[in-house]
């Protein structure tokens, strides 16, 4: 439809039905047959009201119902304006990749776009046009349970895979049906409740706020996101949906978005409850006022806004705007020449688990696998006869996390299926050891595990976190294995010292006691519809492990939060991290360090830094620098190093990080093989928000550097003049 004709239509509609375009419904609502709507305040709305006026609905199954629900919709609207459907498909629709937080340990953008495009595929093929991903929250505590659905506690890293995950998304052009529309979540700063607490107040300087938290809505939105959802908690005093410093000044202004707002679910009525509004009438004030667009399933828009605007409490103008912002995205999605879009039953039957979706599923669980620790164990040798296979997760199939699309998790290759289909002939007894369900207290079945154990040639512990641990409303306040899985594990590691743990959980644990123990940890995170495959491959050296952690893992969870890119104080702790120093920034009780540090990960081969030189020592402002850096492969074979790239700005204007990732690149080396890997650096890389929250260098000395957080090695320094 042309510009012309989309504002025809938006003159012909009346104050109703415009703001039926702002209204969005829970499709299963209409799925079923009763045509009675019970709103989360008890309200019965008229469903056929609704039905002919809304302008999108979300959560629906398949392409049969997603065309069921835009044929009913449009045989009741007289404008035959077509619905939006939208979905969470954080991580794939039917089949399942690493959860965020793993995929961020691969450190690789061209793996995200490829499993963001499978995911694409499938979601179009079953009616996606929105879907609410990426979310793009910088975590920096691991109480927080939505940790597992962002990639990372690094702005940079977390920016970089969002905007992957955009681009491979939309494509080039939305009208066309295999493409759908991202809607980048939950702005602001969602990740950093206090607390650790999911939906808790957040307070942040401004300064922190732009340097950690906004960059990675931003990249998503310089990608192309459509669409942007603001988020539950307050921020500085006031809720994200009804805050016009961060909508109207930063979003609209600063960032010249023109897309869709929509509100996460119920936020404009939480706003009542937040108390900042009067009541529900006065919440859709304050949100519209703010520049949300869309209200998500409270039907407040449906109930009041139509009297604030004939009231002239909302200006009709801005009532337009917000509807034309809604039109736009539908005519850009093709939906008026073709409601459907990319719905097709039979591609559904073709596309969903198909055996290169599977490929790349299992490729990216291995890619995001992190060997924590490794003293000769791992990879387990093929010549071993008997393998005992122990823990709650010794054959769990609930291995896709909180946000795979549901019953996902019936289509996971357990662990068991993953080892037998790799070798058939290995006897493997396997032992839960505590309970049939994961943090079950049940020890009664300890003794057994321990004598299969003991009677093994091998034993692989696997523990983690039950899948509903983690995800929306999961903070924990402690972040250790649940249940008697460390009794578990001490007794196993005694009976048997060629021990791999290996580990499945949606957030950073508090491992100490085990690492002490564990003569091998190798972390899995939630991988998805083939994590007995990728476990397998990796456990027996099929694929060598190369992810790094996207998160550090904390000694004890007093220690949050815990940024790798934290101040040095006037009074930091002094290496070596091992004992309490008086009078500094320390605890009496824990080294200042995470037991594992963010960027960290072994291989089964090893890498040496063997030099990091600049093409200058001077650099103009309007120049770069050319940084390279030689990475030899020394061990026996081949393998995947992440060559990481740190800044440091020792003096300035204001306080500035020890360490700041500024750039990676993932390289493969042969045994043996010598790579140089070059990055370049520019003025811009060196801004920061100043004392008075401007963007911009400063002259002065910076620090280069190469290796992981709290591992730097090669350090070199260059003047920008
Ligand atoms: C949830 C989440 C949000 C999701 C939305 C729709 O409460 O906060 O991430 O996209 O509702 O399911």
């Amino acid at each position: 439809m042309t510009t012309e004709k989309l504002q025809a239509l938006l003159d012909s509609m009346t104050i109703r039905e415009k703001v039926g375009q702002l209204v969005q419904c829970n499709a299963g609502q209409f799925i079923q047959n009763d045509m009675e709507i019970t709103g989360p305040e008890g309200e019965l709305l008229p469903a056929e009201d609704l039905n002919r006026v809304m302008g999108s609905v979300l959560t629906f199954e398949d392409a049969a119902q997603a065309k069921a629900l835009q044929d009913r919709h449009l045989a009741a609207d007289p404008k035959k304006i077509p619905l939006l459907l939208m979905l969470d498909v954080i991580h794939g629709l039917r089949t399942t990749y690493p959860i965020p937080l793993a995929m961020g340990c691969s450190f690789d953008d061209d793996l995200m776009a490829e499993c963001a495009d499978m995911a694409r595929k499938e979601s179009a093929v079953c009616g996606v046009h929105v879907t609410f991903n990426p979310m793009v929250d910088t975590a920096r505590d691991a109480r927080w349970g939505r940790i597992l659905e962002t990639s990372s506690e690094e702005p940079l890293l977390n920016s970089r895979m969002g905007a992957a995950v955009v681009r491979a998304t939309q494509g080039e052009d939305l009208s066309r049906p295999e493409n759908v529309a991202c809607c980048v979540k939950h702005f602001a700063a969602y990740g950093a409740p206090e607390g650790g607490r999911d939906y808790n107040t957040v307070d942040l300087s401004e300064r922190t706020l732009r340097e950690a938290y906004l960059p990675a809505y931003k990249a998503c939105l310089d990608a192309g996101a459509r669409l942007i959802m603001p988020s539950f908690n307050a921020l500085n005093g006031i809720p994200s949906v009804a805050n016009r410093w961060l909508m109207n000044r930063v979003l609209r202004e600063e960032w010249g978005f023109n897309g869709v707002v929509i509100s996460d679910y119920n936020a404009v009525g939480e706003l009542v409850t937040h108390g900042v509004a009067e009541n529900l009438k006065d919440a859709v004030r304050l949100s519209m006022l703010a520049g949300c667009d869309i209200d998500m399933v409270r039907n407040a828009y449906y109930l009041y806004l139509e009297d604030l605007v004939r009231d002239g409490v909302v200006p009709e103008e801005m009532l337009d705007q917000a509807v034309l912002r809604v039109l736009k995205l539908k005519n850009e999605l093709g939906l008026f020449e073709n409601p459907y879009h990319g719905a097709d039953e039979e591609a559904e039957k073709k596309l969903y688990l198909c055996p290169a979706h599977r490929e790349i599923a299992r490729r990216a669980a291995e890619e995001s696998a992190v060997l924590l620790k490794n003293e000769g164990i791992l990879p387990l040798s093929d010549r071993i006869r008997k393998a005992a296979l122990i823990g709650p997760f010794a054959d769990e199939r609930h291995l896709v996390g909180f946000w795979s699309r549901p019953g996902a998790w019936k289509d996971a290759v357990t662990l068991p299926e993953g080892i037998q289909a790799l070798l058939p002939d290995l006897e493997l007894i396997i032992e839960r050891g505590c309970g049939a369900e994961i943090g079950d207290t049940d020890e009664s079945g300890i003794d057994r595990a321990v004598e299969a154990a003991r009677s093994a040639d091998a034993v692989i512990l696997a523990l983690g976190e039950p899948e509903n641990d983690s995800g929306e409303g999961r903070s924990r306040a402690t972040l250790t294995l649940p249940g008697p899985q460390m009794t578990l594990a001490r007794r196993v590691l005694a009976a048997n010292p060629n021990t791999a743990v290996i580990l499945f959980n949606g957030r950073p644990l508090e491992l100490t006691e085990l690492d002490e123990l564990a003569p091998a940890i190798l972390e899995m995170w939630y991988p998805g519809t083939e994590a007995g495959n990728a476990a397998a491959r990796l456990l027996f050296g099929r694929a060598n492990p190369c992810g790094k952690l996207s998160a550090g893992l904390p000694r004890s969870v007093g220690q949050y939060p815990m940024p790798y890119n934290r101040m040095n104080t006037g009074r930091p702790k002094p290496q070596p991290d091992s004992q309490a120093f008086p009078f500094t920034s320390c605890y009496l009780d824990t080294p200042n360090l995470p037991l594992y540090s963010f960027g960290h990960g072994l291989s089964y081969t090893t890498f040496s830094y063997e030099s990091l030189t600049l093409d200058r020592t001077v650099m103009r402002p309007e120049e770069s620098v050319r940084v390279t850096i030689r990475v030899r492969n020394t061990g026996s074979g081949a393998g995947k190093e992440v060559v990481q790239l740190y800044l440091r700005d020792p003096v300035a204007s204001v306080v500035r990080p020890v360490q700041q990732l500024i750039d990676y690149r993932k390289i493969s080396l042969e045994p043996g093989e010598v790579k140089e890997v070059a990055f370049t650096v520019t003025e811009e890389q060196l801004r920061f928000w100043d004392f008075d929250c401007s963007f911009r260098s400063e002259p002065g000395t910076f620090e280069l550097s190469t290796g992981y957080a709290d591992h730097l090695l090669l350090t070199r320094t260059f003047v920008l003049q």
